[in-house]
């Protein structure tokens, strides 16, 4: 039986009898009945082209877009031309309002690696870098979630370092800095497909909750997949692979859902019991990931990077040394307004996280309003150890609606950064359009951008 040769992550060779090989060797279901069950020209003729090594040249993207690694005009080209009052008039005129940069595509195509609840628009985050540092910097962000700013920063030519504490956000954030030539993954992809279909993997421990979600045998495909990718530490294609797992288009895995909320699919008995949409239909994992692969690479990343990230909590940045960040950007979670364990909880499942985990997860995540301002502030401690004399926090932070109460959170984590040492300089208040604000009140809805300078 020949062997096939794939690379591990540590780029070591690893020998491997080919599945492939196995099922010829048997005689097996061909490789064109296995594509049979796949209800989709389009991801059958992605299939045969990933075989036929001629993907790159067949495939079509849906929609481009616009962006290039061309060098921006820099305000501020060394640390020594920064100027904060010319940063924060830059910031005050809210050009990612304003055209291109307001266009809901606009920025690298690996910022949607994977959906994230919550996530930064790449152009605003791309105006923060901009006005706040220059190229030599190294940018922070304790909270970074899908990796906004960390990619951002290093599109820029900025070091971008990020943590978070959710494996979820850690796994996309980590994807957008595994760095591999296309060839690599789409290899890596043909020489596991046949394993990937084939494989029987047990799904009778997957609790009924997920079940609903998928055709039994994407499930295996997908368990499958997910363990390798896991085991050998494949981060950018398992973020693939998380991005592609639920959602409404035929380009995703599971049952009509939405691609950042899983909704709940709907039973048979349920009234309104869509049988087009709420049966699972097998789709096969191998080519949804090469497209996504694909989409990915449509616009140019790099192969080198400074970036790093890491899976810590924002009260203890245990790997940061003394004064080793220039400027902070983040977006911190504000009150309790956002759930990042249950809005994730299909992503989390497959990350190792069962219910009960993702419960204490959620008990470790700054989310809970009572002890929000003393959670944050602890945050603040850590900050202060790690900018450099002279630095400084640029926090977005939403203002908190209820019924009967409004929080102007920027004011608050302001009052009690002052008393660790921070200065504000100024709070900006950026208008959220009303076809971007979640909720259907149609009260004006504002994010501002609190200025902190470490005194
Ligand atoms: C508003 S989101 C950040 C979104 C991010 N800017 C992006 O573009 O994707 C806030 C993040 O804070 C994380 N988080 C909450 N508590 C944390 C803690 N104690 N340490 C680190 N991260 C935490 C959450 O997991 C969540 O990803």
């Amino acid at each position: 039986m020949e062997k096939n040769i794939t690379k591990n992550y540590n780029g070591l060779k690893k020998v491997r009898t080919s599945q492939t090989n196995i099922l010829s060797f048997f005689g097996i279901k061909k490789r064109e009945e296995i594509w049979d069950n796949e209800k989709y020209p389009r991801y059958i003729k992605i299939w045969q082209n990933l075989y036929s090594n001629n993907l790159t040249k067949n495939f079509k993207i849906e929609f481009q877009k616009k962006f290039s690694l061309k060098k921006f005009k820099e305000f501020f080209p060394s640390r020594e031309s920064f100027d904060i009052k010319k940063a924060i008039s830059i910031t005050k005129e809210l050009r990612w309002r304003k055209e291109p940069y307001d266009k809901q595509h606009w920025g690298h195509w690996l910022h949607s690696l994977s959906p994230y609840q919550g996530r930064l628009t790449p152009s605003f985050v791309h105006w923060l870098i901009r006005a706040f540092s220059s190229p030599d910097m190294t940018i922070l962000d304790p909270f970074c979630g899908s990796g906004t700013v960390p990619l951002e920063a290093d599109l820029l030519n900025r070091k971008g370092i990020g943590s978070d504490l959710n494996p979820y956000a850690y796994l996309i954030s980590m994807g957008k800095f595994d760095r591999r030539p296309l060839n690599d993954h789409l290899d890596y992809l043909k020489n596991i497909s046949d394993d990937v279909v084939s494989n029987n993997k047990s799904i009778d421990n997957i609790p009924d909750w997920i079940k609903a979600y998928f055709h039994e045998k994407t499930l295996k495909e997908i368990l499958y997949l997910n363990e390798k990718l896991n085991d050998e530490k494949q981060y950018f294609l398992h973020a693939c692979l998380m991005g592609i797992l639920h959602g409404n288009r035929p380009g995703y895995l599971s049952v009509y859902t939405g691609c950042i909320i899983p909704m709940k699919p709907r039973p048979k008995t349920h009234p309104k019991f869509r049988p087009d949409k709420d049966i699972p239909e097998y789709r096969a994992t191998i080519p949804r990931m090469a497209a996504k692969v694909m989409r990915m690479f449509s616009n140019k990343i790099p192969l080198k990077t400074k970036g790093i990230i890491l899976n810590e909590d924002a009260r203890e940045l245990k790997s940061l040394k003394k004064d080793s960040i220039d400027v902070i950007i983040s977006s911190p979670p504000y009150y309790n307004t956002l759930d990042y364990t249950s809005q994730n909880r299909v992503r989390l499942f497959f990350l190792g996280l069962n219910r009960e985990n993702q419960d204490l997860l959620k008990e470790k995540l700054i989310q809970n309003s009572q002890t929000y301002l003393d959670e944050m502030k602890k945050v603040g401690i850590q900050l202060k150890r790690v900018l450099i004399p002279e630095g400084y926090i640029i926090f977005i932070l939403g203002d908190v609606i209820r019924t009967k109460s409004f929080i102007n959170t920027a004011e608050r984590v302001g009052e009690i950064y002052k008393d660790i040492g921070f200065e504000t300089l100024d709070i900006i208040k950026d208008e959220i359009p009303l076809n971007k604000v979640a909720s259907r009140s149609k009260k004006k809805k504002f994010d501002r951008i609190i200025i902190m300078k470490n005194d």
